[in-house]
């Protein structure tokens, strides 16, 4: 049996009934908070961020050359990335603007790795001014590039390759990406084209490794294993066919969470034993010498640490039976459940412990039909200003967050022994506008 894990939690480890009967987070009355702060507030538990970080930590202590690199792309914030960074997290950006925040935040960017399959010339140039340790490139045109950048700064710049293992895991479509027809990475026959390029012509680039991700929401442990045998044997191989002593290998990350009673995903210590046998195992097999070994975990690392607290507002029951009851949030500031179909757990924040006698659909507030955020949920007696407290939403909520119908985006509060603090605040209606022109010609027309 393996030692269970924060990611195996539904509710942020801190989560409890306070002496008012609401629930607390982080020693907070999530209730207070939304009088506070307003509403949809998304909340942040430092207590599980750190914990889920530590679990890592050990899980993988047996192996030295181990570098966990936090995949930003699930919540990109200053304070994040610096707690992350306390916790000797390196980090995984995809865009400019993931660079940049953490390089506000004060992230030491030899620890940064720059992936995406389409990076931007001003993209690739930001990157390498400000020190980003490593640059995943992603294909042939994007090695050319990086070259004359490198080139024409006088720079070596230090890559690894991505590539497609060509593995199915079974997790939403969309979310799969290492399969063989993935638009991310080399296949594993453009490999040699690309390693020939770079030992021959792209003399600015100094290739460290392969890199790999093979999909999110992962559950299954098989598939690491999978795809570490094919990341060591292409090592073995580059080495044979090029002399070419590639040292470090990066497999992604996909560790799944818990959203609702029935998802069981495996603890880290289970995926660690997996990754680091099949690892020892590959590098036997192949004598070669131990790589290190990068992991970029993101929905694992924030989503259990997440709740998001809504105000209720009407409640309306439809002819064919259904009780929609809506709250002041929803696709906007939760897209998972309209593009993934994705399920979420929730309770009523200041009757944590009320019976649950009704079966209802909770709407959001946004323009389309398909804005639902849970379906057929049991809960208590239902009351407008009640606030709903869904679980598990740290990853991929604020990051994938819109201005949908223009409006404003939700603020975020840290919370940590009984203390609260804004780490983003929310937009106001000037922030609406802020980037609105109205043209010379069209003003005073109306
Ligand atoms: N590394 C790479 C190269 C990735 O593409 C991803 C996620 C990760 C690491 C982190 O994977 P994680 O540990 O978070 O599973 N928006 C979707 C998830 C998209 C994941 C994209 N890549 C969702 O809300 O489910």
């Amino acid at each position: 049996m393996y030692k269970n894990s924060t990611n195996q939690l539904l509710k942020p480890v801190t989560a409890k009934i306070n002496d008012k009967g609401n629930l607390e987070i982080g020693g907070c009355d999530t209730v207070e908070l939304v009088e506070k702060y307003g509403s949809p507030l998304y909340v942040m538990d430092e207590s599980t961020l750190r914990s889920v970080c530590r679990d890592y930590k050990a899980a993988f202590a047996d192996y030295p050359k181990v570098n966990m690199m936090y995949a930003s792309k699930a919540l990109c914030t200053e304070a994040v990335s610096a707690i992350l960074a306390s916790e000797g997290f390196g980090f995984d950006v995809v865009s400019a603007g993931e660079i940049y925040t953490v390089y506000k935040a004060g992230v030491d960017m030899s620890k940064v790795l720059f992936n995406g399959n389409n990076k931007s010339f001003d993209e690739l140039t930001l990157a390498i001014e400000l020190g980003v340790g490593r640059i995943s490139v992603d294909n042939f045109l994007e090695l050319s590039l990086l070259n004359e950048i490198a080139k024409s700064r006088g720079k070596i710049v230090d890559i690894l390759l991505r590539i497609t293992p060509g593995i199915e895991c079974h997790t939403h479509e969309y979310i799969q990406t290492g399969h063989l027809d993935s638009k991310f990475g080399f296949d594993l026959t453009q490999i040699d084209d690309a390693v020939e390029l770079i030992l021959t012509e792209y003399t600015n680039l100094k290739l460290h490794g392969l890199h790999a991700h093979i999909g999110s929401q992962i559950f299954e442990t098989k598939v690491y294993h999978d795809e570490i045998e094919i990341l060591v044997r292409e090592l073995k191989r580059l080495d044979d066919k090029f002399g070419l002593k590639l040292d470090e290998i990066n497999i992604g990350g996909g560790l799944g969470v818990k959203y609702t009673e029935k998802d069981v995903p495996p603890s880290t210590f289970e995926i660690a034993s997996v990754i680091l046998n099949s690892l020892n195992k590959s590098i036997d097999k192949y004598k070669i010498d131990s790589p290190a070994l990068f992991l970029e975990p993101g929905r694992s690392i924030v989503s259990t640490a997440g709740v998001t607290l809504y105000t209720i507002g009407s409640s309306k029951q439809v002819p064919n039976g259904k009780k929609y009851v809506a709250v002041d949030g929803g696709m906007a500031d939760n897209a998972r459940p309209s593009m993934y179909q994705a399920e979420y757990s929730a309770i009523i924040a200041n009757k944590p412990n009320a019976q649950c006698v009704t079966n209802v659909t909770i709407a959001g507030r946004f323009c389309e039909s398909g804005d639902v955020l849970i379906r057929n949920i049991s809960l208590p007696d239902i009351e407008e200003g009640d606030v709903l407290c869904v679980f598990n939403t740290g990853a991929y909520n604020y990051s994938m967050a819109s201005n949908y119908n223009r409006v404003q985006k939700s603020a975020m509060v840290l919370v940590n022994n009984s203390q609260s603090d804004i780490i983003i605040n929310r937009e106001t209606l000037d922030d609406i506008i802020s980037h609105d022109v109205i043209p010379d010609r069209l003003k005073g027309a109306c």
